[in-house]
C-alpha cells in the first residue's frame, strides 16, 4: 500500500482536570495558537484528507476554534460524547472516515512540539513495514506515568499500561507515545474487538497494537521525548511555549532574520518574516502574520494577523490587528491600527495615531495624535496633529474621504460623511461639517478677540484681594 490515501483522527475530547479551568484543555494556546490546532495542522501539511478531531468537552467551542482557524481544510468533526478511553475516541471517529481506504494517523490534541517531520517518518515506517500498524516510542529521561512496549524476540507485541502493569514490565525503558499510523479497514475491525478489561475499565486503543502484531510486524520509529509530551497542566503549557519558541526563532535566524533578544520574542510557528528584517525585544508576531524582509520592529510591537511590507520601519510599541501595511513605512512609536487599515507604499504613521477601516494612500502623512476610521484617504495627504473623522453619529459609521494632496490643519474635524477634493486645503481648528471642492480652502474659526493690558489689570485686582485677606496661614 505505498502512497495510499491519508486521513488523521485527533483526539480532543478529554476534559484536562489538571489544568484546572472552566477551558477546555485543547483550546488553552501556545504562541497564539490553541493545542489542538498543532496536531490539525501537522495533518494538514503531511496531505491528510479528511482530518477528524474527536471532540467531547466543550465540543462546539473546539469545533468552532479550529473551523475558525483552518477555514478552508478539509476537516470532519466527530462527537465522543462520553470520555470512554482512547479506543473509544477513535471508534466516535468512525462514521466521518466511512468510505475512506488507506492509513489513518491518529495524534492527540494535547501534544503541540511533535514535529511534522517525525509524523512524516511514521508514515514511512508503516509504508515500508508493511504491517497493519506503526507507531512512534520514545524514552523517558525520568520515569513517566506511560505505556510500556513490550518486545518478544525485538517484535512488539503489545503495549501494557502502567496501571496494568506488573514490576518487571514497568522497568521497561521503552514508551508508548500514543502516535500511530494505522489501516483503515485493520482499525475499525480491531476497535470493535477492544473489551474494556482492564484497571481502568477503559476501551485502550493500546490493545490495537497487540492485534496487529498478530497480522506482521508493527513498525516503530523513535523520537525525542520531549516532542511526545502531551500538556497537563500550566506548568507544561509554559514548558511548551519554551520549547516551541526556541524552535521558531532558531530556524528563522536561520533564515537570516536578527531577534535581538530570542527570549522574549514569540513568533508564531506559522508567521512568515523575510529576511535581513530585525525583531527587538518584546515582540509578539502572532500567527497568520507575513512581515516581508529588511522589515525592522522595534520594542514592544504586538501584530496580529497583519501584512508589513519590505523595508518598513515599525517603532516601539505599535500594535497592528488584521493591518495590511504597505512597503517604506513608518509606523510608531505607539501607533495603533486596527482592522481593515491599508497602508499604501511610504505611509508616515505616527505617534498616538489610532487607524480604523481606512485606506491611506501613497506617501501620506498622519504624524501625531489622530483618528483616522472608515476614512479613505489619497496620496500624498498631510494630516495634521490632532485631526479626528467623527465617523460615528450613535447609529451608523460614516465614510471620510481625502483627495490626493489634501492638507489638513491640526485639530481638524471631520464630521463624516464627508469629502475633501484634491489638493484642498483644511484650516487648523476647523470643524468640516461640508465636502469642500476641489483646489479650494475650507476653514471655520470663531473670530478672535484681544483685550489688551487685560493681564496686567487681572494681577492687579488679585493682588488687593490678597492684602485685604492677610497674611496666609502657614
Ligand atoms: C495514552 C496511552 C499510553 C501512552 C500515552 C502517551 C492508551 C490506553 N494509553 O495514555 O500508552 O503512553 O497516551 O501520552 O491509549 N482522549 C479522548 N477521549 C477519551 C480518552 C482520551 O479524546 O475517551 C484524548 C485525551 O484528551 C488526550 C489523549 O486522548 O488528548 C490521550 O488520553 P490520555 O487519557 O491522556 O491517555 P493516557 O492515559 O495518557
Ligand atoms: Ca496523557
Amino acid at each position: 500500500m505505498a502512497n495510499s490515501p491519508l486521513a488523521a483522527v485527533v483526539l480532543c475530547a478529554g476534559k484536562g482536570t489538571r489544568m484546572k479551568s472552566d477551558r477546555a484543555k485543547v483550546l488553552h494556546s501556545v504562541l497564539g495558537l490553541p493545542l489542538a490546532a498543532y496536531p490539525v495542522r501537522r495533518a494538514l501539511g503531511l496531505g491528510a484528507q479528511p482530518v477528524v478531531p474527536v471532540v467531547g468537552h466543550q465540543a462546539q467551542a473546539v469545533e468552532a476554534s479550529l473551523r475558525g482557524l483552518f477555514p478552508h481544510a478539509p476537516l470532519r468533526f466527530a462527537l465522543q460524547a462520553e470520555q470512554r478511553g482512547t479506543g473509544h475516541a477513535v471508534m466516535a471517529a468512525r462514521e466521518a472516515l466511512a468510505g475512506f481506504d488507506g492509513r489513518i494517523l491518529i495524534l492527540y490534541g494535547d501534544t503541540p512540539l511533535l514535529r511534522e517531520e517525525t509524523l512524516r517518518a511514521l508514515v514511512a515506517a508503516h509504508e515500508a513495514g508493511g504491517g497493519p500498524l506503526a507507531m512512534i516510542s520514545t524514552e523517558a529521561p525520568t520515569p513517566m506515568p506511560y505505556g510500556r512496549v513490550l518486545r518478544e524476540g525485538g517484535r512488539v507485541v503489545r503495549i501494557v499500561e502502567e496501571k496494568d502493569a506488573t514490576p518487571e514490565q514497568r522497568a521497561v525503558r521503552e514508551l508508548n507515545a500514543g502516535i500511530y499510523s494505522v489501516d483503515a479497514g485493520f482499525l475499525w475491525r480491531a476497535l470493535a474487538e477492544l473489551k474494556p478489561q482492564n484497571v481502568q475499565g477503559e476501551y485502550y486503543l493500546t490493545d490495537v497494537v497487540e492485534l496487529a502484531a498478530r497480522h506482521g510486524e508493527v513498525a516503530t520509529v523513535r523520537a525525542e521525548f520531549a516532542e511526545t509530551a502531551g500538556v497537563n497542566d500550566r506548568v507544561d503549557l509554559a514548558d511548551c511555549t519554551r520549547v516551541l519558541q526556541a524552535r521558531v526563532n532558531r530556524a528563522l535566524m536561520g533564515a537570516g532574520v536578527t531577534l535581538v533578544d530570542p527570549a522574549t520574542a514569540y513568533i508564531a510557528e506559522d508567521a512568515e518574516v523575510g529576511q535581513d528584517s530585525e525583531v527587538g525585544p518584546l515582540v509578539s508576531i502572532g500567527p497568520g502574520c507575513r512581515v516581508g524582509p529588511r522589515v525592522v520592529i522595534e520594542q514592544g510591537c504586538v501584530l496580529t494577523r497583519s501584512r508589513v511590507g519590505e523595508g518598513t520601519h515599525l517603532k516601539p510599541y505599535s500594535v497592528l490587528e488584521e493591518a495590511d501595511v504597505g512597503p517604506a513605512c513608518h509606523v510608531g512609536p505607539f501607533s495603533r491600527l486596527r482592522p481593515a487599515t491599508e497602508l499604501a507604499e511610504g505611509v508616515h504613521i505616527g505617534n498616538f495615531v489610532e487607524t480604523k477601516k481606512a485606506r491611506i494612500g501613497k506617501g501620506s502623512k498622519a504624524n501625531h495624535l489622530t483618528y483616522l476610521g472608515d476614512a479613505r484617504i489619497g496620496a500624498g495627504v498631510n494630516v495634521g496633529a490632532g485631526t479626528i473623522t467623527c465617523n460615528y453619529d450613535g447609529v451608523q459609521k460614516h465614510e471620510t474621504v481625502l483627495g490626493d494632496g489634501v492638507f489638513i490643519g491640526s485639530d481638524t474635524q471631520l464630521v463624516a460623511p464627508v469629502t475633501v477634493g484634491e489638493g484642498a486645503y483644511v484650516g487648523a481648528g476647523t470643524t468640516l461639517t461640508r465636502s469642500v471642492p476641489p483646489g479650494s480652502l475650507a476653514l471655520s474659526r470663531a473670530p478672535q478677540e484681544v483685550r489688551e493690558g487685560w493681564a496686567e489689570r487681572k494681577r492687579a485686582r488679585l493682588k488687593a484681594l490678597e492684602a485685604k485677606a492677610g497674611p496666609k496661614k502657614p
